[in-house]
């Protein structure tokens, strides 16, 4: 079966939460597209050739889970020739057999238009401040000032700019814990499953 959930929306929505629970309810492998532009952006040097070159130990390190590698990897997403380097390898993700998650910016809008899911996982500036807050500690203040800036940065970038694909369903979890968050897009995904065998394998 060739079926791919996108799942995009700003920092600390929870969509990495969500995408991880989808996967493992229906067998599907998973994929951080995040972690891919983290990666560039800790590598140094020239961000296109560290994009061209990426290799799967780049993905392996410690420190690109911090809000210092998040800022990072929102600079170097801005440049279209370091997306681009990263195309093809989510596409085909995206469209591998036995069906596929990808979270992330613009997999609903640009990498897999055809997915047959696509969720828009969003929260309050606030709300997501706060669990950030919550793992990573500091000023808080602080904290949200890095969401929104990194917010403006990913809204209004020329190059695949976050937004909600015209056809996602939209989740927004300011008022959600993480069980009904999951539960929701669980839902959704069954329901397109059961769409999908209904129009016959493809
Ligand atoms: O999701 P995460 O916080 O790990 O993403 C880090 C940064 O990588 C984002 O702020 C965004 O600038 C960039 N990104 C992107 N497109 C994606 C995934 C992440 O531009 N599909």
């Amino acid at each position: 079966m060739i079926f791919t959930v996108a799942i995009d929306g700003p920092a600390a929505a929870g969509k990495g939460t969500i995408s991880r629970a989808v996967a493992q309810r229906f067998g599907f492998a998973h994929l951080d597209t995040g972690l891919l532009y983290r990666a560039v952006g800790a590598k140094g040097g020239d961000p296109v050739v560290a994009a061209q070159t990426l290799t799967p130990a780049d993905l392996m390190r410690d420190d690109l889970r911090s809000m210092a590698a998040g800022q990072a990897a929102s600079r170097v997403a801005v440049i279209p020739a370091v997306r681009a380097a990263l195309t093809d390898f989510q596409r085909r993700f995206a469209r591998q057999p036995g069906g596929a998650v990808l979270d992330g910016r613009d997999i609903g809008t640009v990498i897999c238009p055809e997915a047959e899911v696509k969720l828009y996982v969003t929260a309050s500036p606030e709300v997501r401040a706060h669990r950030r807050w919550l793992e990573v500690g500091g000023d808080e203040a602080r904290v949200l000032a890095e969401v929104i800036e990194r917010d403006a940065r990913d809204m209004g970038r020329d190059d695949a700019p976050l937004r909600a694909a015209a056809d996602a369903v939209v989740i927004d979890t300011s008022a959600l814990d993480s069980d009904a968050a999951i539960g929701r897009a669980i839902s959704i995904v069954q329901a397109a499953i059961a769409m999908d065998r209904a129009h016959g394998p493809r």
